[in-house]
């Protein structure tokens, strides 16, 4: 079976990549190395010991999709390939709706002239959400106006996916909203790589344990939480490399060929920003340079997955604690530390 991987050296699709390589999926790792390291590449290739196909494609550029999808047979294909950088997206939402909404159209213009129906697997997020009503969050909650650009261009590309399916085309579809992922592989070999300074808590948790940065800022702790800070769902990240294979096991299995669904993926569990520095610290005995700052903007409160619809309709749940995720994910900084 031949997967396209978009995105396959970004951090998630890195993880997924070695799983399904472990599966024996074959591989075409597609990626424009905008946010990524071809080096993870040969990092992928030693935790596996196989060597995927990489194209080095922008998948803006229509004529470069369509020879993609002229040279190989894809049985599969999950699309991770996106910018995800909110800030960027406020002063640049050309560029987010361009290169997000502009890969899905691509792809999907391909998809419609295949003779078969393909099996598509397509990464959103719990950003279309908004500030929910109440928690925990279920896939039927009213989507609100995204904070940001790039929300917006993820609920667009949701839309675009939906529209395509209402129309009949033979395309069976699983979207998957992510909460927030964290940790790296167990080998150390692969984890986040954030470009100049991260915006999410977990890389800027580290790069601040190692000496990177100064100091963590904790965006406000006078918001209406246990501690007043915000919470979060945080997720494993090879939980949710896995939940890819599942879904990808499930559409090549099923025969209806207009399958189309949505899952939310989270551990259903809220954690707030001081319970994951306390934790931090306890796993991996030290202490973190921290202070209390303003409120972020665009922030929401609190934001975890009601989880029981993955659970009952595919059997999913999640595997690894919040604990070894912190663990791992000091581990793979102190290993790219190491390397520098
Ligand atoms: C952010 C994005 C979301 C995106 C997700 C991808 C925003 C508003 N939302 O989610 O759209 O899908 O990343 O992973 O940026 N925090 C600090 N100090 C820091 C960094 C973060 O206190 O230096 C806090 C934040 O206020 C938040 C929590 O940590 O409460 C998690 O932040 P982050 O990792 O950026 O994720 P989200 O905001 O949930």
């Amino acid at each position: 079976m031949q997967v396209l991987v978009t995105g396959g050296l970004g951090y998630i699709g890195s993880h997924t990549s070695v799983l399904l390589l472990e599966k024996g999926y074959d591989l075409v790792i597609v990626d424009d190395l905008s946010n990524s390291n071809e080096k993870v590449i040969e990092n992928i290739s030693q935790i596996t010991s196989k060597v995927p196909v990489f194209e080095k494609i922008d998948l803006k550029d229509k004529e470069s999709v369509s020879k993609l999808f002229n040279n190989y047979d894809f049985d599969g294909i999950i699309h991770f390939a996106a910018h995800k950088s909110v800030n960027e997206s406020v002063n640049y939402p050309d560029k987010y709706f361009k290169n997000n909404v502009g890969s899905l159209e691509n792809i999907i213009y391909e998809i419609q002239k295949l003779k078969k129906p393909m099996n598509f697997i397509f990464s959103s997020s719990c950003t279309v959400y908004g500030q929910a009503d109440s928690m925990p969050i279920n896939e039927g909650f009213e989507l609100k106006k995204a904070e940001s650009p790039y929300g917006q261009s993820k609920r667009k590309c949701e839309e675009i996916l939906e529209n395509f399916h209402k129309a009949g085309h033979n395309f069976k579809n699983i979207t998957l909203r992510y909460f927030n992922p964290i940790g790296a592989h167990p080998t150390s070999l692969i984890g986040e790589l954030p470009i100049g300074i991260p915006e999410n808590l977990v890389p800027y948790i580290t790069q601040t344990a190692v000496g990177k940065r100064d100091h963590l800022t904790v965006f406000g702790n006078d918001y209406d939480t246990n501690d007043g800070t915000c919470v979060r769902d945080y997720i494993h990240i090879m939980d949710l490399a896995e939940v890819h294979i599942t879904c990808l096991e499930k559409l090549m299995n099923i025969k209806d060929n207009s399958f189309f669904n949505v899952y939310n993926v989270g551990t259903g569990k809220g954690t707030s920003v001081l319970e994951l520095i306390n934790l931090f610290e306890n796993v991996n005995q030290l202490k973190l340079n921290y202070k209390i700052g303003k409120r972020r903007d665009g922030d929401v409160v609190i934001a975890y997955a009601d989880t029981s619809k993955i659970k009952n309709e595919l059997n999913w749940t999640t595997k690894y604690s919040l604990e070894n995720a912190l663990k791992t994910a000091w581990n793979w900084e102190l290993n790219i530390n190491k390397n520098e």
